[in-house]
């Protein structure tokens, strides 16, 4: 063990938690479990002796049937609770604790039952479980924020000794690819938005724009539809909500919020700017390239019932990194991609894909996705800087405001090494004139 902080996960061995161990430490966590000794006096002291120890930050109960009603991972919480160390469930069947322990219950024999019963004890409808799905150790996941709350930090020889603080309009370059992206996708949203304007039976609409910014893309899509008596921008930069209030001042219908979206109350906090508005609730909510900076998309999207009107519409466009394909020099590419994405941990860079699944997860209705294709084929060299900069090229400027964040990590400072040298010789390709590429962005429409 070394002189490593650690976990302690604590199974029953009729299960395997095999690909549980290999995700922790690919991610850098050290473990500790029993896989050999059977319950007895040796057992008991050596889990004591794991569990007591202060280089042991918390314990992890991977939750089944099985283990619900075993004698030996009750004694390990049982240590747990003595020793002071905080732990949490990880749910095998993507179950409630609670409904684990009803099963557990249903299925055994009096002495598990009693086990189950006490077992319970520890794990009230209030303490921290994740199920199996969300057993992820990204920047900003449930899984990784407990672990630092643990005080238990991932190796510090991996990648992951860094922060990488969320997506930031500020950083350099940015407001000029906006300003591209905005004008890139005019005729794109204004298909989305008139397929969903069609399908609503108000005629005096309210607009709700997620991530609005500094509004160049909410008042270029919005002001000219006479149909759009009132439309609300929120974002959390607040140098940004004052621009947006700049630039939409002659329009009395634009008003602008500073709201944070991974804030668990932002539905509260949205329904009370529509009190103050006068209005009941939104026809449309627009959402173009936020949802993949936030913590919890599926989290936002559910919270979106309790702001839209009935039948009322989300409109989402996000891009997907696995959409971005060329040749020659493909793998290049993909290096760049993935190495970057694998920094850039705040954002989800492959959600294009996801966005039918999550809304018809989620109860949307009538859900239509929507493609646009861009290709370097027969393009101007403007055309070209265009693409290389908003599908590679910006990456630079994120991974060097991640290290400005870091300063004097090594791991960056070679990643940003790598990463010019690959950007160098990527761009001298895209301009080759055997040298296509092409990428794909999505709007997701769904009905609430
Ligand atoms: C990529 S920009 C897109 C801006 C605009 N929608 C557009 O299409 O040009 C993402 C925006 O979302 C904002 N943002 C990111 N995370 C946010 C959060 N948790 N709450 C509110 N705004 C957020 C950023 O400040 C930024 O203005």
């Amino acid at each position: 063990m070394g002189e490593k902080n650690y976990l302690f996960l604590s199974y029953s061995h009729g299960d395997s938690i095999d690909e549980f161990v290999n995700v922790l430490h690919a991610g850098g966590y050290a473990t500790v479990f029993d896989e050999t000794i059977s319950f007895g006096e040796e057992w008991d002291l050596k889990v004591r002796r794991q569990l007591r120890n202060p280089r042991c930050k918390g314990m992890l109960v991977f939750l089944s049937e099985k283990s619900a009603s075993s004698n030996a991972v009750l004694t390990e919480i049982e240590y747990a609770e003595k020793y002071d160390k905080p732990y949490a469930a990880i749910t095998l069947n993507n179950e409630t604790p609670q409904k684990i322990f009803a099963a557990a219950v249903r299925h055994g024999n009096e002495n598990a039952q009693f086990v189950v019963e006490s077992m319970a004890e520890y794990f009230p409808q209030n303490k921290l479980y994740i199920l199996k799905s969300d057993f992820d150790l990204s920047c900003g996941s449930k899984l990784h924020k407990t672990f630092s709350e643990w005080g238990i930090r991932p190796d510090s020889d991996t990648a992951d000794d860094y922060i990488a603080s969320t997506y930031k309009s500020t950083i350099l370059g940015e407001k000029e690819r906006l300003r591209w992206q905005a004008d890139g996708y005019v005729d794109f949203d204004k298909s989305a938005i008139d397929r969903a304007i069609q399908t609503l039976p108000g005629k005096e609409l309210v607009v709700l724009d997620l991530g609005c910014s500094d509004a160049l893309v909410t008042y270029s899509r919005f002001a000219s539809r006479p149909e759009v008596v009132k439309v609300i921008g929120v974002d959390y930069n607040e140098k940004d909500i004052e621009a947006a209030k700049v630039r939409c001042k002659d329009d009395p219908r634009f008003v602008f919020y500073n709201v944070d979206l991974n804030r668990s109350d932002f539905n509260l906090q949205i329904k009370e700017i529509l009190r103050e508005n006068g209005v009941d609730g939104v026809d449309i909510v627009f959402a173009a390239f936020i949802v993949q900076h936030v913590i919890n998309p599926k989290i936002l999207l559910l919270k979106l019932f309790d702001i839209l009107k009935p039948g009322g519409k989300v409109i989402i466009r996000e891009s997907d990194d696995g959409s971005k394909i060329c040749y020659p020099n493909d793998k290049l590419a993909e290096e760049i991609i993935r190495r970057t994405n694998a920094i850039i941990k705040s954002s989800d860079r492959d959600i294009g894909r996801k966005l039918y699944s999550y809304l018809s997860e989620l109860g949307y209705e009538n859900i239509e996705v929507l493609y646009s294709v861009n290709d370097t084929v027969n393009k101007s060299r403007k055309e070209k800087e265009w693409l290389f900069t908003m599908g590679f090229a910006f990456r630079m400027n994120r991974i060097k405001s991640i290290y400005d964040e870091n300063p004097g990590n090594e791991f960056l400072r070679k990643e940003l090494q790598w990463l010019e040298t690959a950007l160098d010789k990527l761009k001298i390709s895209f301009f080759s004139m055997n040298f296509c590429y092409s990428v794909r962005a999505y709007i997701a429409i769904g009905s609430a």
